[in-house]
């Protein structure tokens, strides 16, 4: 059985107090379930105090984006070495808001997942179509040269861990979330996609969450799908009761 991951993707929030803070409230009271893995993503900042305030705590620490090279002339930018140097596990990769604004596109998510992987950090690789390909019947086509560029190259074991997060751009942050079977369908079609790209077995085991709108009210119906695993969350990730109520779904 494959586990639930609920991972919050905080965006360009909070300051470093409030995300002290959410720690301090979350820690202790995450449900003590092996089946289910709660993530924080957080702005680079906070990362090092989260790292160390969630130590021997249920909540892993991710980043929200890095750089594929390791070091270098980069300006502003921020290496995969020093997120693993930082005792960081997960980081989101290519979701549609660096996309969107930071001209990411399938070869550089190519390159980030990579080097994830060759630093020892989890990706959470994002995919989804607009609403424009959603109504021209582009949604499976889209999503699936996402996952078959994004992933290229990998290794069978090295896809089984990497986490997908569907995220209809249509749905983030619009209060409208994809009908719990409409992702369903997209998540499985991403599946269906990574066996023939692998095998059914990897195909399992990939973690495939669902991102757009996800919140305590409407987890529950997300999570009973066959190919849903877990969330990407992120208004609803901001409070920690709110984000506590969410790994809950998980269990
Ligand atoms: O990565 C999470 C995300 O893009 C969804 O945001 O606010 O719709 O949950 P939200």
């Amino acid at each position: 059985m494959r586990k639930k991951v609920i991972a919050g993707n905080w965006k360009m929030n909070k300051v470093l107090t409030e995300a002290e803070q959410f720690a301090d409230n979350v820690t202790d009271k995450l449900p003590n379930d092996d089946n289910v893995e709660a993530i924080v993503c957080a702005p680079f900042p906070f990362l090092p105090s989260l790292v160390e305030k969630t130590k021997g705590s249920r909540l892993q620490v991710g980043a929200q984006n890095m750089h594929f090279e390791d070091s270098g002339a980069f300006t502003g930018e921020v290496s995969p070495v020093m997120l693993k140097d930082l005792g960081v596990t997960y980081v989101v990769i290519g979701h549609s808001e660096r996309r969107e604004h930071f001209a990411e596109t399938d070869q550089t998510v190519n390159k980030k997942v990579h080097a994830a992987f060759n630093h020892g950090l989890t990706p959470i690789v994002c995919v989804g179509e607009s609403l424009e390909q959603r109504e021209a019947n582009q949604t499976m086509n889209h999503t699936e040269q996402q996952i078959k560029k994004g992933l290229e190259g990998l290794r069978h074991d090295q896809v089984a861990d990497t986490i997908i997060a569907y995220e209809p751009i249509w749905a983030i942050g619009t209060g409208k979330t994809a009908s719990s079977a409409d992702a369903n369908e997209v998540c499985a079609h991403i599946r269906n996609v990574v066996k023939e790209m692998t095998s059914g077995d990897i195909a399992e085991q990939v973690v495939i969450q669902y991102g757009g709108s996800v919140k305590p009210a409407n987890i529950d119906e997300l999570l009973t799908q066959s190919d849903i695993d877990g969330a990407l969350v992120g208004g609803a990730s901001l409070e920690a009761e709110s984000f506590q109520q969410l790994v809950e779904a998980g269990t």
